[in-house]
């Protein structure tokens, strides 16, 4: 009987199958209740007691090994149907989810194109600023009140440590230490200590820019101006300049531009008046070129700063300026389409 087992071993070790059916043949060759294996099992009563032991343990081995090689070989059926059902190379890769640009960058961007193209390149400065920077360099009366805490974030009730509350404090460092000519543009966060509503948050962003050279007039700056306007806003773009005050400028003006919505007609947007305010701008003060150590007999220059949140309410027409930090995707997904 053992012979007969381990030649059923060999065979079993050799068998094979091309597919379901044969695999099944096979199954019921040996395993089933006529099968040659439980055939043996009805055997193994006539073994003689002393070689029950030994031949149980063959007939256990044969048992198992059918079973396996027959596991075996399905599995083998299994994976291959999987793969031939899985890899269809007709099929359109999975889309990879692409994340979008936040408006607030790409209308910096924007801003920060057209002045690229005037000649400006961008500098940066410190959130984290002094009073000399932000307010006493840049002409601000000791009285001012936008130096008042209602305005302004100190940091550890430290008057000389505080959030800077505009980006014009990055033109005084960049005066402070180096030559004119002088042109650049400064992007950034700033903060300012205001009770949070739909036009109006604690912290928001601006665009500085400055030129100072020699013989820089205000005809640069409207011509700047205009340029920046049209490139921004549509070649049919018109602007007007009104008279303002700005402690770092003399003379100072802000700058409106034609209701891009309704071309100038008058709208509820731009409470019918057919313009909208977009920035301040205006001669740099000679007393700033002075306190940053520029001569303000041999240069001049001009200075404009806008809020980007500001001029992307314009573009896109964002009605709640919470929109920019609540990170709510699905506003966010709506500036897909822009570059
Ligand atoms: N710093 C001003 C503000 O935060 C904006 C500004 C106005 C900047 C006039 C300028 C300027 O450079 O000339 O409101």
């Amino acid at each position: 009987m053992v012979d007969k087992i381990k030649a059923l071993l060999l065979e079993v070790e050799n068998m094979s199958a091309a597919n379901a059916d044969e695999l099944e043949a096979l199954r019921i060759k040996y395993l089933s209740k006529k099968g040659e294996v439980s055939a043996l099992f009805n055997d193994f009563r006539n073994v003689a007691n002393d070689q029950k032991r030994e031949v149980g343990k063959f007939l256990n081995e044969l048992k198992e090994s059918t079973q396996n090689k027959i596991n075996e070989i399905k599995d083998g059926f299994d994976s291959n149907q999987g793969a031939t059902e899985e890899i269809d190379l007709t099929r359109t890769a999975y889309p990879v989810q692409l994340g979008t640009r936040h408006p607030i960058s790409l209308v910096r961007k924007e801003i920060c194109d057209i002045f690229n193209r005037l000649g400006f390149s961008i500098a940066e400065g410190p959130e984290i600023e002094d009073d000399w920077h932000v307010f006493s360099s840049l002409n601000f009366a000791e009285d001012h009140p936008a130096r008042d805490m209602q305005d302004t974030f100190f940091i550890q009730h430290n008057p000389d440590v505080l959030l800077r509350t505009h980006t014009s404090s990055v033109q005084t460092r960049v005066m402070e230490t180096s030559e004119p000519p002088i042109r650049i543009m400064c992007p950034g966060r700033v903060y300012r200590n205001e009770a949070i509503s739909y036009r109006a948050h604690c912290f928001f962003h601006q665009v500085e820019a400055l030129y100072v050279d020699k013989n820089v007039s205000f005809a640069d700056l409207k011509q700047a101006l205009l340029f920046f306007a049209k490139e921004m806003f549509g070649a049919d773009t018109q602007i007007r300049l009104r008279p303002s005050y700005f402690p770092f400028t003399e003379p100072s003006a802000e700058m409106d531009i034609s209701c891009n919505l309704c071309g100038g007609k008058g709208c509820p947007f731009c409470k019918h008046t057919g313009w909208v305010e977009i920035l301040g701008c205006g001669m740099v003060d000679p007393n700033v070129l002075e306190n940053c150590g520029i001569d303000s007999t041999v240069y001049s220059g001009y200075a404009l700063g806008m809020g980007i949140e500001r001029i992307t309410n314009l573009k896109y027409q964002v009605k709640d300026l919470r929109m920019f930090s609540e990170n709510d995707v699905r506003f966010l997904k709506q500036f897909e389409s822009a570059t």
